[in-house]
């Protein structure tokens, strides 16, 4: 995830840029850049500033002093291919200097797009998948700038918002988008170009807002949009009217609800390129013999061992390697039986919690074979891993983490496939297990439909001062997940229990006041766990389930039913139910949900 923006006018472009570019920081920021086209004699020079760092490092750059020109476009960066830094930054230009790009989003097959630039003797500089973009563009551009990005449109596979700019050009700013977010500000002699609103928002409240893969011509005083194929398409602008703490968060109310609204996005980008159903999944993993290993542990903390717990029901049904799930300071210290058969899988969103830096150390010291799933770029387990995947969830800012164990248990599953394919492992089940996998996007995106229904039920509850999560297998291990989410924000006393221990002790606890939350995704389990369930009600606890079977049951209070999937898959659909559900308790209870107390986005000490 990056952040975008361009303007053209009257006024010093330069300003404007910088000014959106730190309201967009959330969206990624550690490399930032601009790119306008300054005045020369009568012609114009596009004009390129950009380095590694925060916006504010751009902004203090003295360069910038001498750019009076008044169309640009900039970019703040969260990488994705190829580390922070300078040649990896954007604005990228093409080889003969006279377009220059930003991108937000992921191009998945610029693998096969930088192999034929390069066999079209075209040189590329940086590590970027963005840095096709303009060169594609000059390589189909024959005098006509639209016909030349339609083109280059027809052959990116992924996601992008675009701008493009050049002194061929010089009155227009042309923009692309597909499955990233894009708006058009309109001003009076002057229009602006976003990822989000809110960079612009201080300039205007009317917007034109792109569909998929549509185009839009942006001059100072005219803007024009036209499909994939050049037809031209009429649009509204709509008026917004937010304040600015509200713009800040793109219309939410909170960085964590933002999130929790961005996983489909998340997920779809996560997957990007690495899985399809025709071929197999690569990740880098060819030099890895799997064949030595008979081990498998997964090691993390929160909720990132949340999603280790989540995934190990398809380690060991696909990859048939039995695999255990252990917190990052409990393995550092109690001497793990490992060597170099075993296979020591690492979880971190930020890449810089202590324990599992730790255990990473350990693991490498007694030879096993490390793999993390980070989220953030070049962080500290990045660079101590053998291997690295990341997932592409973006910036995670509130606290409890969502978007970005949704993420996690994609890529791990995703890894799951892979170990099993080089293992030989291939069935009819893998592949209709992989097309579960490309389905949770839009699933993902459906079940957050589910938002009024627990929002009613947070309403009802949220005064209460116990409340239990129960489920069976992966509806067990999402439990965890859902009982940390709300202990995490609305400070209510809450534990997960596998449903058929609940009359080992805890159902002791039931009474009246208490409430409790099954889940019930697995065809083979739900009747054992409805069975629990109607052992609580008979003792007088509120009772909510989520579900993907067909339940019918008067005295359940409330059924929230989410999109069928493969039963390893689902907590990916069930734990959005359970994020919203923690997220309305914790706003009823007028609680700051994105900085929960005691608690750190990462942890750094042990
Ligand atoms: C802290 C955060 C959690 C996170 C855990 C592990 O406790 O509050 O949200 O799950 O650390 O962090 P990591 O960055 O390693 O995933």
């Amino acid at each position: 995830m990056c952040g975008i923006v361009g303007y053209i006018g009257n006024k010093k472009a330069v300003p404007v840029l910088i000014n959106g570019l730190l309201s967009l920081e959330y969206r990624g920021y550690d490399s930032a850049g601009v790119a306008v086209l300054n005045p020369n004699n009568s012609d114009y020079i596009l004009k390129v500033v950009k380095d590694k760092g925060r916006v504010k490092i751009l902004q203090d750059n003295s360069e910038l002093e001498t750019i009076t020109g008044n169309v640009g476009i900039a970019h703040t960066r969260w990488a994705t291919h190829g580390m922070p830094s300078k040649v990896n930054s954007h604005p990228h230009l093409d080889n003969s200097g006279k377009f220059a790009v930003v991108h937000n989003g992921i191009i998945e097959n610029y693998v096969d797009l930088r192999k034929k630039l390069l066999d079209n003797g075209y040189t590329l500089y940086s590590d970027t998948d963005t840095e096709v973009i303009p060169n594609l563009i000059h390589m189909n551009y024959n005098g006509d700038i639209l016909e030349a990005v339609s083109k280059t449109m027809k052959e990116l596979k992924g996601s992008y918002a675009i701008e493009v700019i050049s002194p061929l050009f010089a009155d227009k700013i042309i923009v692309a988008k597909k499955d990233s977010p894009l708006v058009v500000g309109i001003g009076e002699d002057e229009n602006f170009i976003a990822s989000d609103i809110p960079a612009v928002l201080a300039h205007t409240n009317n917007f034109y807002f792109l569909d998929e893969q549509e185009i839009a011509v942006v001059e100072k005083n005219l803007v024009k949009f036209y499909d994939i194929n050049l037809n031209e398409v009429t649009k509204d602008i709509k008026n917004i009217e937010w304040d600015a703490e509200s713009s800040e968060k793109n219309g939410y109310e909170d960085y964590m609800l933002k999130e929790i609204y961005e996983q489909p996005q998340a997920i779809r980008e996560t997957i990007g390129s690495r899985l399809s159903l025709d071929k197999k999944v690569s990740l880098g993993l060819e030099n890895v013999d799997f064949k030595a290993f008979n081990k498998i542990y997964i090691v993390a903390c929160g909720t990132a061992m949340h999603a280790g717990i989540a995934s190990k029901y398809a380690f060991e049904k696909f990859c048939k390697i039995p695999t255990e799930v252990d917190m990052a300071s409990e393995f550092r210290y109690r001497n793990p039986l490992i060597d170099e058969h075993t296979l020591c899988i690492f979880i971190s969103q930020s890449g810089e919690t202590a324990d599992t830096i730790a255990a990473l150390r350990l693991a490498k010291e007694a030879g096993s074979t490390t793999i993390s799933i980070v989220n953030v770029i070049g962080s500290s387990i990045t660079r101590l891993s053998d291997y690295t995947l990341y997932t592409h969830a973006g910036p995670e800012i509130a606290v409890a983490s969502t978007k970005a164990y949704t993420c996690q248990v994609t890529l791990l599953n995703i890894l799951v496939i892979n170990i099993a394919e080089s293992l030989g492992y291939e069935s009819k089940e893998l592949n209709s297990f992989k097309s579960s996998l490309l389905e949770l996007p839009d699933k993902v995106k459906q079940t957050l439909e589910t938002n009024k229904l627990v929002k009613d039920f947070a309403d009802k509850v949220y005064t209460q001062k116990d409340l239990y999560f129960i489920g069976r297998g992966t509806d067990y291990a999402v439990s965890m997940e859902g009982s940390l989410k709300l202990k995490e924000i609305s400070y209510i006393h809450s534990e997960a229990y596998a449903a058929g221990e609940l009359k080992h002790g805890p159902i002791a606890l039931i009474e009246n006041g208490v409430t409790v939350i099954g889940i019930a995704t697995n065809p083979i389990t739900t009747e054992k766990t409805l069975s629990n369930l109607e052992e609580s009600i008979t003792r007088g606890a509120s009772v909510l389930v989520v579900t993907n079977q067909n339940i019918k049951n008067d005295k359940i209070d409330y059924i929230i039913n989410v999109p069928e999937t493969d039963s390893i898959l689902s907590p990916i659909i069930s734990v959005i139910p359970l994020q919203l559900f923690a997220y309305y308790i914790a706003k009823n209870k007028n609680l700051d949900v994105d900085k929960p107390r005691n608690l750190a986005k990462s942890v750094t000490v042990e």
